[in-house]
């Protein structure tokens, strides 16, 4: 029987491995008819794609429906328009206001988690994983603290897909009471400038090749506000409770890591390639393309599954195991080229520190299966709910 892959089935969200292995190795081209798509699922076709933005255009969105193409966003914009606007985020993405976040974090995560320290346990997503990140991309971007509770239960609807893919009334309105939100936020910050991160891309200038340059207005700061506050938090917040999955899957790397905060960086990186957060990245082909002896016609969407690379045992041997040593020299989990991901060091800082700060408090938890429930989304992998039992 040949292969299905339909990313809105819940039960290939619910564990899309199975799948993933088929495609690698039955149909690295695959097409399905009913939802008009094309998919590469091995890791050397999918790196390939990332490096040829020109063939493999942004524009059209990067999800399976498209619904964000035409949107103001950094991610739907293709060179050169996309170079001249990203060169003004990267430009406040310093390092050093990354690593100044830190101090932060580590308070945030105290907040967190001491209440829970003697407890019986917690739901790890609604009491941690979605904290922190919004927290600490609210302090970055400088989203006021009465105001973050509500960008996340406004992304929390945004984010939600029915069976079919559709994106449901509520999810509309809820991207519009963002974008209202965020826009008062904006109008408000013009008037009171600070050190955050709305503050200097209100007072940053976009220049073109020519060296032409002008200022955002108000509407399209609240866009690039609003893509960098989801994009700095469902991920986090998935890769973590996706992260305390694995290690209580792993008890004996558990414990190693709870002794040994230094194999932290490494065991990250695992995280990610072992149950990927932003789980596949979508494309449009400009012209035909031909691979594996097939050919995707021009104009087609091309969905490129980053769960399915990270998992490709032509790149990484034993992929289905967890291994905090696995030696990884080359990722796709925050995507490669022109889009890579400019919050990277930042989510690796973060799920450095929430992992050290979670171990130390809680080196052992058991998982209550009975109240676990994944999010329902074709390319955020990630749960909704993660109760753990504590001894
Ligand atoms: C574990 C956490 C994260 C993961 C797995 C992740 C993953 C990704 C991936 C795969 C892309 C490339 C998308 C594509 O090529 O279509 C991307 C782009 C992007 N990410 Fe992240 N991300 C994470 C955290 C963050 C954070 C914390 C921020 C910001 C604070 C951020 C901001 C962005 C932005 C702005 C882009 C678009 C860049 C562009 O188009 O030039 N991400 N991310």
């Amino acid at each position: 029987m040949s292969v299905v892959y339909n990313p809105y089935v819940f039960e290939t969200q619910h564990n899309p491995y199975p799948v993933y292995a088929r495609l690698r190795d039955e149909e690295p081209v695959y097409y399905n008819p009913d939802l008009d798509f094309w998919a590469l699922s091995r890791y050397a076709d999918v790196l390939a794609a990332h490096k040829d933005p020109v063939t493999f255009d942004n524009g059209h969105g990067v999800t399976l429906e498209g619904g964000e193409a035409g949107q103001d966003l950094l991610i739907t914009k293709d060179p050169p328009v996309h170079d001249w606007h990203r060169k003004v985020v990267s430009r406040v993405f310093t390092p050093r206001r990354v690593n100044g976040l830190e101090p932060f974090m580590r308070a945030e995560c105290a907040r967190l988690l001491d209440p829970y320290v003697g407890s019986s346990g917690f739901d790890v997503v609604e009491q941690f994983s979605i904290q922190l990140p919004l927290a600490v991309i609210g302090e970055l971007l400088g989203i006021p603290e009465s105001q973050r509770q509500e960008v996340h239960h406004l992304a929390d609807r945004l984010f939600t897909r029915g069976d079919d893919g559709t994106v449901s009334e509520d999810a509309a309105t809820a991207m519009l009471e963002m974008g209202l939100l965020l826009y008062g936020i904006v109008v408000d910050r013009r008037d009171h400038l600070g050190d955050d991160v709305i503050s200097l891309l209100i007072s940053s200038e976009v220049t073109d090749d020519d060296g032409n340059g002008w200022y955002l207005t108000d509407e399209e700061l609240a866009t690039r506000v609003l893509e960098l506050a989801f994009a700095g938090h469902e991920t986090v917040a998935r890769l973590v409770a996706n992260g305390v999955v694995a290690l209580s899957w792993y008890p004996d790397q558990r414990a190693e890591l709870a002794a040994d905060p230094g194999l932290l960086p490494n065991a990250v990186e695992e995280m990610l390639r072992w149950d990927a957060p932003s789980h596949y990245q979508g494309r449009w082909t400009t012209t035909d393309v031909t691979l594996h002896d097939t050919t995707i016609p021009a104009d087609s969407r091309v969905v490129l599954i980053t769960g399915a690379a990270n998992h490709d045992e032509r790149v990484y041997a034993d992929p289905e195991l967890f291994d905090l040593h696995r030696k990884i020299d080359t990722t796709v989990s925050f995507g490669y080229g022109v889009h890579f991901c400019l919050g990277a060091s930042l989510a690796r800082l973060e799920t450095r520190v929430a992992f050290d700060e979670f171990l130390h408090r809680f080196p052992e938890y058991g998982i209550d299966e009975s109240g676990v429930e994944r999010m329902r989304s074709s390319n955020v992998r990630g749960l909704a709910k993660l109760p753990i039992t504590l001894p």
